[in-house]
């Protein structure tokens, strides 16, 4: 087998190119989006596959005779039929180096005119087909390529999609979709399902629907909630030409209180009937519970709901953090 040229001579090239430093495209780790133990192909090469673990990519390379990654079985193959992004072809090329089409660092060697082989040219290099050979990439026109993500993912594996802590991306029968969980819940990309809100850290919560009314009534000057926290709200701002405000502004209320959107204000949590985790922004480990009848309590951790118990006949008292045997109702659970 013929090698490239630049494989003579390597460690002084590597050498050479090291101190370039040039980013890889790879900081930004496409396992972000993926639930743990997802396998995909990599984008950046038709010969290699993804696992994520942990939100973080293992790469795995195909070799021999089986050269190619096929997302829908998981597998190592020969050919890939379905997948024209990712068609190498050795016809007239035996012997001879083809790129591959996915990557500026793969290439495959054509041993005869059926058989590919995958290769990578080594770090801080690029494959140039005219040339035959692995150049440093001062010297390399190459781009990296863009990608589709029903190419990388087999049909009806969920991933997030970044565009809202509520939306996904799906793809069916090869075609990407987009989706939105149901309107109590959020996107949590580790395990590619949608869960209770508070589950998930958003650092920027979708806008409910007419958040700030309708072109008809708007919400001129008014705090509203965001559907998603206790203490967070949106200011809609009067806007000059009448319309509702599309870009209103968030922010929460401080450490234990609530924003309660009829007098407007932040308000001791007791006197605000919210349903969203009581126990987000709480000091308290136990809090009181929304559910009706004030004889239930949340245990937090962490700002986050872990179970409700019962003071069975007694009642919650959020100042002792107790259950008394006073009768005793707030807002919160009237
Ligand atoms: C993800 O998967 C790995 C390997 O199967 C496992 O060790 C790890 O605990 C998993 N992580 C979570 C958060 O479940
Ligand atoms: C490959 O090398 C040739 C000759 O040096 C050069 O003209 C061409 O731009 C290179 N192609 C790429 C994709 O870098």
């Amino acid at each position: 087998m013929e090698k490239p040229k630049a494989f003579v001579g390597l460690a002084l090239l590597l050498l050479l190119v090291q101190s370039f430093g040039i980013a890889n495209g790879r900081d930004e780790d496409i396992c972000r989006l993926f639930s743990n133990n997802t396998v995909i192909r990599d984008p950046d090469s038709c010969g290699q596959s993804i696992t994520c673990i942990n939100s973080v990519s293992h790469y795995s390379t195909c070799a021999g005779s089986t050269p190619f990654f096929d997302k829908d079985t998981g597998k190592c193959v020969k050919a890939l039929t379905d997948d024209s992004s990712c068609a190498v072809s050795c016809e007239d090329a035996a012997t001879q180096f083809v790129a591959d089409p996915k990557s500026c660092y793969g290439y495959y060697y054509c041993s005869d005119q059926e058989t590919a082989l995958y290769g990578k040219c080594p770090t801080e290099t690029h494959f140039n087909a005219t040339t035959q050979t692995c150049t440093r990439l001062y010297e390399s026109a190459c781009t990296a390529s863009s990608f589709e993500y029903c190419n990388i993912v087999k049909n009806s594996v969920n991933f997030d999609n970044l565009q809202g802590c509520n939306k996904y991306h799906v793809c069916e029968k090869g075609v990407l979709k987009d989706k939105t969980c149901a309107s109590a819940l959020y996107y949590q990309a580790s395990t590619g399902t949608c869960v209770a809100k508070a589950l998930v850290d958003c650092d920027a919560h979708p806008l409910p629907s007419n958040v700030c009314g309708t072109v008809k009534k708007p919400l001129e000057n008014k705090f509203v909630t965001d559907a998603a926290t206790c203490r967070g709200y949106f200011f809609c701002a009067k806007q000059a030409d009448g319309t509702p405000d599309a870009n209103p502004t968030w922010n929460q209320c401080p450490q234990d209180y609530f924003f309660d959107a009829s007098s407007q204000t932040c308000k001791n949590p007791t006197s605000v009937a919210c349903k969203w985790d009581r126990c987000d922004g709480r000091t308290a480990t136990f809090v009181e519970s929304a559910t009706t009848g004030c004889r239930e309590y949340l245990i937090c951790s962490d700002g986050i709901t872990q179970e409700e118990k019962s003071c069975g006949n007694y009642f919650f008292d959020q100042t002792k953090g107790a259950c008394v045997p006073d009768v005793l109702t707030y807002a919160a659970c009237k």
